[in-house]
Order: C-alpha cells, then structure tokens, then sequence
C-alpha cells in the first residue's frame, strides 16, 4: 500500500465511523425528534432514595424494591403537555406482586381533583406472557375507570422498549416502541375527564402482592430480591409550568400547537392497522366493551366491531372461565402515594 493508499483508507475508515455514529443519532431522533435528558437534570426521587441507582453517565437509573422498600422517581417539573418517554427493562424471572408503573400525574398537588396517565406492569410468573395496563383520569375521575389490559409480544425483561405517553390538548397516545397501541381522541362530553392540568412524569416499582398477579394469587417472593427495573433514555419534552399559576395555558400555546403537529401525534393509516392488529390480538379487558359496568360507553369510546366480537359484556374475551373465576374488584385502595381507585384485576 502506498502513503496515498494508505491515507485515504484511513478517511474512509473515519469516514464509515462517522457514519455509523451519525446512523445512530439520526436513528433516536428520526424516530422521536427529541433529546433524551440526563437522570438527575430532570427528574428528583420519589421515595426509597436509597433504591434509586443512577448509572455513573448519568443516562439510566434503575429502580429497586427489595424486602425493606421500592422506589420511585419523578420529574423536577410539570409540563402542560408533552411526550413522555423511557426505555425500559423490567425485572427477570420471578416477578408475581411486582409492579412497575410509568405514568403522568399531578395528584401531589390536586389531591382531590387530579389528572393521571398510566402504563402499569403487571408482575409475571416465568413462562407466561407479561400483561400490562393502560388508565386515564381526568380532574379525580377515580369514580371511572378507563383501563385496558393487554399481554406484551415480547419479554419486556429481556431488552429495553421504548414505553410513550404522549398528551396534547386534543388526543393521547400510549406507544410501545413505534406502535400505537392506545388512542383516546378528546371530545367535549369528556369533559373534564380529559387531564387538563400539568403534570409530572413518575416510575415506580413496588410490592403489590394484594392484587397485581391473579388478583393477589402469586405473592412477590423476596427470594429473587432486588428486583431490578432499569430506564434509560428518558425524553421530557413539553411546556414545564408551574401548576398554580393562572395564566398557564397562555405561554404554552405555542408549543401545545407544536405538540398537536408533530409525526407522533398524528397516527399513520400504517401505524393505526399496527393499533388495531395489536388491540385485536393482545387486548384482554377495555372498560370499552364492559356493559355491565358501563351500559352506556363513556364518551371517547370508539367500539371496533372486531374487538366487541371478541368480548362479551365484561369487557373480557369470551370463554375465559378462568379469568372469571379468579376475578377480583379492589377499591379506593392507596398503595405507596398512589390512589388506585376502582382498580379490578384478573
Ligand atoms: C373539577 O372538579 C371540581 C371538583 O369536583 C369541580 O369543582 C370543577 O368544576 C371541575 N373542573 C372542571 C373543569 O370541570
């Protein structure tokens, strides 16, 4: 090789690098368009300060419950408004009564009148699918339950997956990864079931032995102590306000109209049959399709002739006698801060 040969080969390794780099920034923020936060630059502990392990870059931080207590996180400010997002792993192996929740809130502040979105995960017994929640409350709604439940398509504990909240003033999506797999389009008979308020984006994990798995059939197991949920890539982004304020809406205007354009509030037709392939298939209860709890659908409620085929007045699958049975309904139970008011699990 000669000293040219030599030195283009040399650009051309830097250059394929650059590349690669490149790729993979273009990758995160074609994907999202937003910038992940540093843990300690955007969020502040919950509880159980001592659970909380933010890695030495200061990009992750797991969360763990031991014997002695969980742990939880939460966001230094609130938003009106915004995406929400993590990538997250959660505990292997035996995981019964364990749960993690990812979720929105502003109940710190309106005790009585808050708003709250949620994903909440459900611990797991090694060899079964990982099931999952979905819930929204707008203004204390607590009195209507809006959840749905799903089975996971793959095992969460295994890799990290992107887990969004995305909130505008006109629509919610929950994402896992790129799929949609949960739209609530506001519309005025919600009301002020609709969040309205700013709020803050929290992740905890705690002992729900009482009902989390099999309504309370498989009890956490401290044998297989800590347990470990980890996050990494953490995206704040939305209008942060101080929730007192009177004037909130006006500051934000601008960027709550930004917020309703962007790719990701906007759900392709590609993106929508994903939704509805992945509700058709992994969906296990929607308070949607429940009848005898709602014998009128709640307002936002879009009844997908294939789904309601698929379940009868329960809102739950038809020919579960197992999920039947085992069917339990807690109430107005206040687990760590949380209100899990009107909670029911299978
Ligand atoms: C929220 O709830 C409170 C208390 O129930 C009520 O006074 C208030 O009018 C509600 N807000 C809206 C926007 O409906």
């Amino acid at each position: 090789m000669d000293k040219f040969q030599h030195y283009y080969s040399s650009l051309f390794s830097i250059f394929l690098l650059l590349l690669l780099l490149l790729g993979h920034v273009a990758f995160v923020s074609a994907a999202l368009n937003l910038e992940t936060i540093a843990f300690s630059k955007g969020f502040s502990p919950l509880f159980g300060e001592t659970n909380i392990i933010p890695s030495s870059n200061d990009q992750s931080v797991q969360l763990h419950l031991n014997q002695y207590t969980g742990s939880g996180f939460k966001s230094s400010d609130l938003y009106n408004h915004g995406f929400f997002s993590a990538k997250i792993k959660l505990p292997s192996d035996y995981t019964a009564g364990i749960v993690v929740a990812f979720y929105t809130t502003n109940g710190d502040i309106f005790r009585k009148t808050h708003d709250e979105l949620d994903f909440e995960f459900l611990g797991n017994i090694k060899g079964k699918a990982w099931r999952f929640q979905t819930n929204m409350y707008g203004n204390g709604s607590t009195s209507r339950g809006r959840e749905e439940r799903y089975y996971l398509w793959f095992d969460p504990s295994k890799e990290f997956h992107r887990y969004t909240i995305l909130w505008t003033n006109q629509n919610i999506i929950f994402y896992i990864d790129d799929v949609p797999i949960r739209e609530i389009v506001r519309n005025d008979a919600m009301g002020a079931d609709f969040p309205s308020k700013p709020m803050g984006l929290y992740a905890t994990i705690w002992d729900a032995s009482d009902w989390a798995t099999s309504g309370g059939k498989y009890r956490a197991n401290y044998k297989y102590a800590p347990f470990v949920a980890e996050f990494t890539d953490l995206v704040l982004h939305g209008c942060t306000t101080d929730p007192l304020e009177e004037v909130v809406a006006a500051s934000c205007n601008e960027r709550d109209s930004q917020l309703v354009r962007a790719d990701f509030a906007n759900i392709t037709p590609r993106q929508k049959s994903a939704m509805q392939r992945f509700r058709s298939k992994y969906m296990y209860y929607s308070y949607c399709y429940d009848t005898l709890r709602y014998p009128v659908p709640l307002p936002e409620c879009v009844v997908d002739p294939i789904v309601r085929q698929r379940f009868k007045d329960t809102g739950r699958p038809k020919f579960d006698k197992h999920q039947h049975r085992r069917f339990k309904k807690i109430r107005g139970q206040v687990l760590g801060d949380r209100n899990y008011g009107n909670q029911e699990d299978v």
